[in-house]
This record gives C-alpha cells, structure tokens and sequence, in this order.
C-alpha cells in the first residue's frame, strides 16, 4: 500500500531529457505536492541545474543508491535504464512510474491512461508504466467512442515528430533544417534518414511481419489498457519533420452505424479531449495547435462513405505532454488521492 503523506519526495530518472524536463514543468504546473525533488540523469549532466518553484536544483548521477527516502520515481531514460535501475528504486521504497518500454506488457504491471483505466493503478507492484506516446494519442479520443459503440478494428496511420525520439534528435530536426537551407548537407545523427524535409517509416526495429515496434506496441498496449483481447489494430507509422505533437489519421470500424452528431457530442464532454472540427473554415488538428497543450485535439470526424459502420478520424496530441509526461504526473496523482 502506498503510505499518504502531505507531501512527496520525488525523483526524476532522466531529467535533463525531452519527457524529464517537461516533467519537472508539469509538476511545478500542477503544483504536485512535491518535498524534496531529485533530478537524476547521466554523468554528462552533472553541474546542470534547473529551476523548481523559484529554487535551483542540480542534477545528481542516477545510481544504484539514489532512491533512498524517495516515494515516488517518474522514470524516462530509456528501457535499459529503467530495466537496470527500477528494481533499486522499487527496492528502496518508491513507486515507479515508468515511461519507457521495459515494463508495459509485464503482467504484474500495470499499463495506464488515466481517462481510461485509472482502477488498474492499485493493482501495482511498485511499477507502473506509462504506454507508448502513440498509443495515449490514439486512445484518449477512441475510449469515449467505444465506451457507447463498441470498437472492433482500428486502422491506423501515424504523423510521429522528432520529439518522441529525444531532445538530441528535436536538435537534429532544427540543424538538418539549417544546414538543408543553407545548401549544406544534412548531417544524421540520431535518425536514419534526413528527417527536414522528408518523412519516412518510423525508425523502430522491424519484426514480425514486416510491423516495427512503434506499431506493434500500438497492438500489444491497446488490448493490455482496453483488457480486450480481441480488438485488431492496424497500424503504420511514419516519422515526419514536425518538432513535437503527433498527430494520427484513425479509422474504426464499430459495432453499430455512427451518428456523427452524437459522437462530437461524446467527444465534446469527454475528458482529455478538444474537438477541433470546423468543416467550413477547413481547420482541424494540428500539432503546431497541439503542441503545449494538455488535450487530444480530436476532428475531421466523417462517416465511412464504403462502409456504413466505419468512422475516420484525425487527431493531433502533444507527444512531450499527454503521450508522456502529463499521463506519467496524472498516474502520480491518482496514487496519492
Ligand atoms: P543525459 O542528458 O545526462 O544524457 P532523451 O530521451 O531526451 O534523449 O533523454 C534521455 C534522458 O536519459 C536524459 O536525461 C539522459 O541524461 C538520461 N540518460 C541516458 N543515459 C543515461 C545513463 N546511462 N544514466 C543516467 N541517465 C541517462
């Protein structure tokens, strides 16, 4: 049982990172009740500092001992480190709340979306993951749908941005971008292909199939957070050059004939989501709109014109924000009502 207090001591496993330093942002934001705030990355961060609520924090090196006294660890640095380091925190006392991929499809994990699964938090063993940022993106605006007409397939198509591969390569973006209009070569880095300009498949190992890991962590985490093993899911993922917030062209197939009406109705009031759906000013998700925000932006909502059960969406969320750390500090949340 987690034990209640007034106020938590926190650390943040990967701080200096894309997720981590939006984590720090978000929890002085939301004013979480923070005691004492650790900020834990790599040898190469220590002398960085950074502000928390007017004071300045500098970065420690994550080691085996640096969870003592610690409640709660939001974790982002990468699967092989939380594989390593969890199990020390989990160990010494704390919660982890992990973002990365390491624990997501353990059975003794919890895998949670707050607006969709919060009661599977107190099924937790001291690790609870947050789900892949494509997944959050998807299903926020997709739950509230199937909750009143049930979803049987989902096809889906991915606009990812950089951000979801790290700060290093949101800096590539930019600098690739520079040197292209400059007439100079893009130099890559992080990426396997030039990402200005260009798109191209999301850069995960490909498996099975021919699916990469982005797309079959869609599959794998849908039916883990739904508890519905029988939902299909097709999915393809592109990377694009967009900074940050993906975006997702989404078609289900349901149960019953959709009535559009109801289902902006549905998608008005429902929690984590914004309809951005203006058919005459042609103006609908966009992930430089999404970007900073905590709501899905949810619109383009039409009827399948092949199919009289089909309903095509497009939705744009803030990859950093709701597909990472705001779902990571709203688990946290949960765990200390
Ligand atoms: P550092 O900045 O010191 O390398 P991103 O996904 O945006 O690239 O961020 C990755 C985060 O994980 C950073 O905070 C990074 O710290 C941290 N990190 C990466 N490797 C390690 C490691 N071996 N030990 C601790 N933190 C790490």
């Amino acid at each position: 049982m987690f034990k209640k207090k007034s106020k938590y001591n926190v650390a943040v496993m990967g701080a200096t990172g894309a997720v981590g330093e939006e984590m720090l942002k978000i929890l002085e934001e939301r004013r979480f009740p923070v005691d004492r705030l650790v900020l834990l990355a790599s040898a190469r961060s220590l002398g960085k500092k950074y502000s928390f609520h007017g004071k300045q924090i500098a970065v420690e090196e994550l080691k085996e001992n640096s969870f003592n006294g610690i409640d709660i660890v939001l974790a982002s640095a990468g699967g092989s480190i939380s594989k390593k380091f969890a199990p020390f925190a989990v160990k010494a006392g704390a919660i982890v709340i992990d973002n990365t991929s390491a624990y997501r499809m353990d059975p003794n994990v919890p895998l949670v979306i707050p607006e969709i699964n919060p009661e599977d938090i107190q099924k937790h063993k001291g690790i609870i993951a947050n789900p892949n940022c494509s997944t959050i993106i998807m299903l926020v605006p997709v739950y509230p749908i199937h909750k009143t007409n049930r979803v049987k397939r989902i096809f889906v198509s991915t606009y990812q941005s950089a951000s979801g591969a790290g700060a290093r390569a949101m800096r590539e973006l930019e600098e690739q971008s520079r040197d292209v209009l400059a007439g100079r070569p893009a130099k890559k880095e992080i990426f396997p292909h030039q990402i200005a300009f260009n798109l191209f498949s999301h850069n995960s190992a490909i498996k099975d199939e021919g699916y990469n890991e982005e797309e079959l962590k869609m599959v794998k985490e849908t039916q883990k957070i739904f508890h519905d093993t029988k939902i299909k899911i097709t999915p393809t993922t592109v990377r694009v050059p967009v900074f940050r917030a993906h975006s997702e062209s989404i078609y289900l197939e349901l149960e019953k004939t959709p009535d559009i009406a109801r289902i902006r109705k549905i998608l008005s009031k429902a929690p984590g989501v914004k309809v951005v759906d203006d058919r005459e000013k042609n103006y609908f998700p966009m992930p430089l709109e999404a970007s900073g925000q905590d709501d899905v932006l949810v619109g383009r909502l039409r009827k399948d014109l092949s199919s009289s059960k089909g309903l095509c969406l497009f939705v744009s969320g803030d990859q950093l924000r709701k597909g990472a750390a705001l779902n990571a500090v709203q688990i946290a949340e949960i765990l200390i009502q």
